[in-house]
């Protein structure tokens, strides 16, 4: 871990205030980002994302030079290729300076695995954030609700959880931006729902005409993501996430996921070599 203005610590040693606002209140902007042979992948469009999402809660504004400082001192010191980046700008306790976090875990291969099988996914009542109080698009340290999501999911036997509103309108996963293809076309939510503007999503959308698909952004009933012939998830961690299984009902496999999955690694290596 490498935190402002002390650089590399043990990742047992503390780090926060006790009165820290985002410990206190969960006043705190994050971002997790996919280390691939040791460098971060699209690093600026998260610390960007970071940077709006501090603005969007209040934040002092978020230092990106030394974030990004931080975040080569992180990953330098622990030594691991293919691993976890968090990022964390909180506001201290709102007189002295902002802290800033960047802490890196190692990956395991459960994620490879669970591509592997396909995940089976719940769908479960949603806030739309549609009031800029409700903080849509914006990644608080808040997200108590996002991982009680996951671990109901869980509880009911399925990998994962997929958010719709009150009006049966999917919107996205606790940590994820959800997927499903017919023919050439390829739908997801439209951001204008208050989801998160994933950086995986925007490069899926790069990608998907290199491998032959149209992508349609919009609103939909969960029926359709039911009714599709195939769908899948995407995020920085776990990447393109095949779907197999919506509330119990079957979804196929086919090669949308795949070919996209492939083309984000083909991404992430280029990135490497230039
Ligand atoms: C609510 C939510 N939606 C979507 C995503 C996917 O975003 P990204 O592709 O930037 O990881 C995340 C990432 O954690 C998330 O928390």
């Amino acid at each position: 871990m490498a935190v402002g203005g002390r650089g590399v610590v043990d990742p047992a040693e503390p780090v926060l205030r006790a009165d820290d606002e985002a410990l206190l209140r969960g006043r705190g902007a994050f971002e997790t980002v996919r280390v691939y042979d040791g460098t971060g992948f699209r690093l600026s469009e998260h610390l960007e994302r970071l940077a709006r999402s501090a603005e969007r809660i209040g934040l002092p504004p978020v230092n990106v030079l030394q974030l990004r400082e931080l975040a080569s001192q992180a990953i330098e010191a622990a030594g691991v290729e293919d691993a976890v980046l968090r990022l964390v700008w909180t506001p201290g306790n709102g007189e002295d300076a902002p802290t800033a976090l960047a802490l890196v875990s190692a990956l395991g291969d459960h994620y490879d695995a669970l591509r592997e099988r396909g995940q089976r996914l719940i769908s479960l009542r949603g806030v739309r954030a549609d009031e800029p109080w409700l903080l849509p698009g914006v990644k608080s340290t808040s997200y108590a609700v996002n991982m009680a999501a996951e671990a109901e999911a869980r509880r009911r036997g399925a990998d994962d959880a997929v958010f719709v509103d009150a009006d049966g309108i999917v919107l996205e996963g606790p940590t994820t931006n959800v997927w499903w293809r017919r023919g050439h076309t390829l739908y997801t939510p439209s951001v204008e729902l208050g989801i998160l503007a994933g950086v995986t999503r925007a490069e899926v959308i790069a990608l998907a005409a290199g491998s032959g698909y149209e992508i349609t952004e919009g609103t939909y009933r969960l029926a359709e993501l039911a009714g599709a012939e195939e769908a899948f998830t995407s995020s920085s961690v776990r990447e393109v996430m095949p779907v197999v299984e919506l509330d119990g009902t079957p979804i196929g496999r086919g090669p949308a996921a795949d070919e996209l999955q492939a083309a984000l690694r083909r991404a992430a290596l280029a990135t490497l070599q230039q």
